[in-house]
């Protein structure tokens, strides 16, 4: 069993690391060789290879401390804003890519819209904000600012480090209607899949960047579906731990906005526990329970649960992957914001 299971995780990690390869080789090369025509170099070249680990070493050397510095400063005022920092993230890089455009704070913008109404953080991202431009103006963009304020507050909760590469752009544009179109946790398993190829994100991925919901808290709104007459059927969600519901749950649920442990076991650590407490029943949201029972994500569910180290690494790999995805990086595109709340006034 064992044996098994190691194996089985061995095989996920050289099928991602295969699926990265093919990607890259048949992406580059094929598509200039069909069109048989010279191309810039700039015109290959993917937006997120452009981002560097070198970006502000010249131009802002102290932005990483001081984005690590106060994210700590903040997290340990008040520790539920390590998970809101993450989350802010999250809604962010799926919506017009990591550009910060959750930040924007005009009418009908992302921020505006339903799906946001729980998400934190905005105050800390400020912060850091009012800070580098004291020290370096103009020089290091929101993007890259809530980037990496997500990397240091996931090392805070416990979680691993990962090398943050920058050199983002803050975009101009913030739609409410698209910030509705992330994920509220009554999706089935099919549409989540959907959601995240179409950000390049696999299913390793998005069962790995789930196991976020480690930390931090759901609303009652987001699975109050599964509490009573689940789908029409007059009885709760089968898929849910009775004692869990009957003496827990149904006692804390009283209003839509009172709050839940996403992980009901050690809601303030980041381990692997949100992949077990899946086995028992105890996915707080039916779209955390779904990734255990779908066929399609259950066996990397299984392959997290039976090997703890297997989360902290790929979930660094994912992250990665999460804050490259659509970034502004070309001279043409994007801003770096002064304030985050707002576009730069034109000049
Ligand atoms: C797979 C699809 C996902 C769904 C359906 C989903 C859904 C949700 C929901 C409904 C909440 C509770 C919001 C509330 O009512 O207050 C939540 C919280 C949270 N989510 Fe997700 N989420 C998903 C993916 C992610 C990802 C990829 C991350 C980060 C990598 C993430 C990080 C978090 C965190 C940290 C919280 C707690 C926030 C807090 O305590 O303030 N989620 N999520
Ligand atoms: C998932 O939801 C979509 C949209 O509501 C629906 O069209 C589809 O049939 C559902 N798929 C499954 C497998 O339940
Ligand atoms: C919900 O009910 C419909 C029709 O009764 C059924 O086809 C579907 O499988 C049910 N979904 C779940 C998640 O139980």
């Amino acid at each position: 069993m064992k044996l098994c299971s190691s194996t089985l995780s061995i095989v996920l990690v050289l099928l991602e690391l295969f699926m990265i390869d093919v990607v890259s080789l048949t992406k580059l090369p094929i598509t200039a060789a069909a069109l048989n025509v010279k191309k810039p170099l700039a015109k290959a070249v993917r937006a997120e290879d452009l981002l560097s680990f070198n970006h502000y070493v010249k131009t802002c050397p102290q932005a990483e401390g001081i984005i690590q510095q106060k994210v700590g400063d903040w997290i340990q005022k008040d520790f539920t804003l390590a998970a809101s920092i993450i989350r802010l993230h999250f809604h962010d890089c799926v919506v017009r890519g990591c550009d910060a455009s959750i930040l924007l704070n005009h009418q009908a913008s992302e921020r505006r819209a339903f799906a946001s109404r729980t998400l934190r953080g905005f105050e800390v991202i400020d912060d850091i904000k009012a800070e580098l431009e004291r020290q370096c103006p103009k020089t290091v963009s929101c993007a890259d600012i809530l980037t990496a304020a997500t990397r240091d507050a996931t090392i805070i909760a416990g979680g691993p480090f990962w090398e943050v590469p920058f050199g983002r752009k803050d975009g101009k544009i913030s739609i409410l209607k698209e910030a509705d179109m992330v994920p509220q946790g009554q999706e089935n398993i099919t549409q989540l899949i959907n959601f995240f190829q179409a950000r390049g994100l696999n299913m390793l991925d998005l069962v790995t960047l789930s196991g976020a919901h480690t930390m931090g808290r759901s609303s009652c709104h987001a699975f109050k579906h599964r509490l009573s007459n689940f789908n029409g059927t007059r009885k709760p969600d089968p898929s849910l731990n009775s004692m869990y519901l009957n003496n827990f749950l149904k006692k804390k649920c009283k209003n839509d906005l009172d709050l839940v442990y996403l992980d009901a076991i050690t809601p303030k650590t980041f381990d692997p526990m949100y992949y077990s407490n899946l086995n028992k029943k105890l996915g707080l949201l039916s779209t955390d329970q779904l990734l255990k029972s779908d066929k399609r994500t259950g066996p990397f569910v299984t392959a997290l649960v039976s090997q703890p180290s297997l989360f902290e690494s790929q979930f660094s790999v994912s992250m990665v992957k999460l804050g490259n995805v659509q970034v502004l990086t070309r001279p043409n595109e994007g801003e770096i914001r002064v304030n985050c709340n707002f576009v730069n006034a034109k000049k």
